[in-house]
């Protein structure tokens, strides 16, 4: 299951809309259902209103009625090639925060393949989430 994620990620960073930082970016979300949903970033003239390639692939999950993640791969790079690893954003680390649980894991890949292998609890220690809200 990790390398078809993989393979999706790397799919839709290939349609990423990033005309402007030329950094393109994808996701792959392996869900509770074990479905597969990804993403890519989208890029916008107005520079703050580009979304990251997390935040479509959560889109797709959430619309497809699934709340959990079990696994997600996140590849990042220029000209469709794989470069350094794309570590999520802040803002993307407590997105994904919002849809995992303690074994939701985080896969970021590189050129070289996988560079690392995250808990959220790793990416984002002490964080806020729903609980808060209770
Ligand atoms: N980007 C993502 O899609 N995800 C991340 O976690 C890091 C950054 C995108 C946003 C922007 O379109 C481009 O990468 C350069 O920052």
């Amino acid at each position: 299951m990790t390398a078809r994620l993989l393979k999706e990620a790397k799919a839709a960073m290939l349609q990423a809309y990033a005309d402007y930082s030329k950094f393109q970016v994808g996701a792959a979300i392996l869900a509770e259902n074990g479905k597969v949903y990804s993403g890519c970033n989208v890029e916008n003239a107005a520079y703050p209103l580009g979304n990251c390639a997390e935040a479509a692939a959560i889109a797709a999950m959430v619309r497809d009625g699934a709340r959990l993640i079990r696994e997600i791969a996140v590849i990042g790079g220029r000209n469709g090639k794989p470069g350094k690893p794309c570590m999520p954003c802040g803002g993307c680390r407590q997105r994904i925060r919002e849809f995992a649980d303690a074994t939701t894991r985080i896969h970021i890949y590189a050129a070289k393949g996988l560079h690392g292998t995250y808990t959220c609890n790793d990416l984002l220690p002490e964080s806020f989430g729903p609980r808060h809200l209770k």
